[in-house]
């Protein structure tokens, strides 16, 4: 029996990422999965590699028409909207002095508009269905502070400002929303931004060793697993009693600090 049976799930930038391993995992799951983005074919290839219980459609996350078009593909295709997971988002890592308006607006529109407007576009059906889930996925940059991404981080913050509201005006329908802050990610969203555009697949990995050291066999993927593994469960109805939470994935990067100078065993 899978954890996510007879449920329907639709899933934002799903063509790669963290995305895709939500997409992969919900279906192993049993869930009938639709998956987003603005990358068509690719997002079609996940799909297609998922299988039959798996749809692919164009979404533009920042438009209200392509949601509305994406719901109702979705119940076209399975009946119903039980889950949503709002995880497209764009990353741009540059100083605060050296932010353009544009810049800072163009994420705000994706990352911070768009799962505000994927909330009401689902929210009839869930309502009428009896309820259901949303995951949104922020990032440890909307739990604590870090140069280069204050654009970023405060789409992020935003998005957990947006996640404990709607808990509140949707929890009377029995739709749950929760936030879901993972330190990583897809690596090369940030390998763009920096000199050389570097390979970081071991990047989350070397991150995440300061507080909870990782298994000595620990693949470079394994975090990513990590951060899909929280959204199930959030999805699931194994987390019923959770709403408007922040559930950080991060190896404890958030926790605090190790101060060397104080004895320790
Ligand atoms: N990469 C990291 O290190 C990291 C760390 C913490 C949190 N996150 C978060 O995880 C989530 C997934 O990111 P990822 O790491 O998989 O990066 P990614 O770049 O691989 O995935 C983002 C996806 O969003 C899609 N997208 C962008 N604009 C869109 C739009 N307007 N409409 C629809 N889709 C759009 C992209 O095409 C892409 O497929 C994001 O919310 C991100 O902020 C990432």
């Amino acid at each position: 029996m899978g954890r996510l049976d007879g449920k329907v799930a639709l899933i934002t930038g799903a063509a790669q990422g963290t995305g895709a391993e939500v997409a992969r995992l919900f279906a192993a799951e049993g869930a009938a999965v639709v998956l987003g983005d603005v990358k068509v074919d690719q997002v079609g290839e996940v799909a297609a590699a998922i299988g039959d219980r798996a749809v692919a459609i164009e979404l533009d996350v920042r438009e209200p028409e392509s949601w509305s078009a994406a719901v109702s593909a979705a119940t076209v295709a399975f009946g119903a909207v039980d889950i949503l997971v709002n995880n497209a988002a764009v990353l741009l890592l540059e100083s605060l002095v050296a932010t353009a308006k544009q810049d800072f607006l163009r994420l705000v529109e994706v990352n911070q508009l768009g799962p505000y407007l994927g909330i009401q576009a689902v929210f009839e059906t869930m309502r009428d269905n009896g309820g259901g889930s949303i995951v949104n996925v922020v990032s440890t940059d909307g739990v604590k502070g870090m140069n280069g991404v204050s654009a970023y981080a405060s789409t992020k913050w935003g998005l957990r400002g947006i996640t404990k509201s709607a808990s509140i005006e949707l929890g009377r329908h029995r739709i749950r929303v929760n936030a879901v802050c993972p330190e990583a990610g897809n690596p090369n969203m940030s390998s763009e931004f920096l000199p050389g555009n570097p390979d970081l697949s071991d990047m989350p990995h070397q991150m995440m060793q300061s507080i909870l050291a990782a298994p000595d066999d620990a693949e470079p993927g394994s975090r990513l697993r990590d951060v899909a593994n929280m959204a199930l469960f959030l999805a699931s109805d194994e987390s019923m009693s959770c709403t408007g939470g922040d559930f950080v994935v991060d190896a404890g990067l958030t926790v605090g600090q190790f101060q060397d100078f104080i004895p320790t065993t």
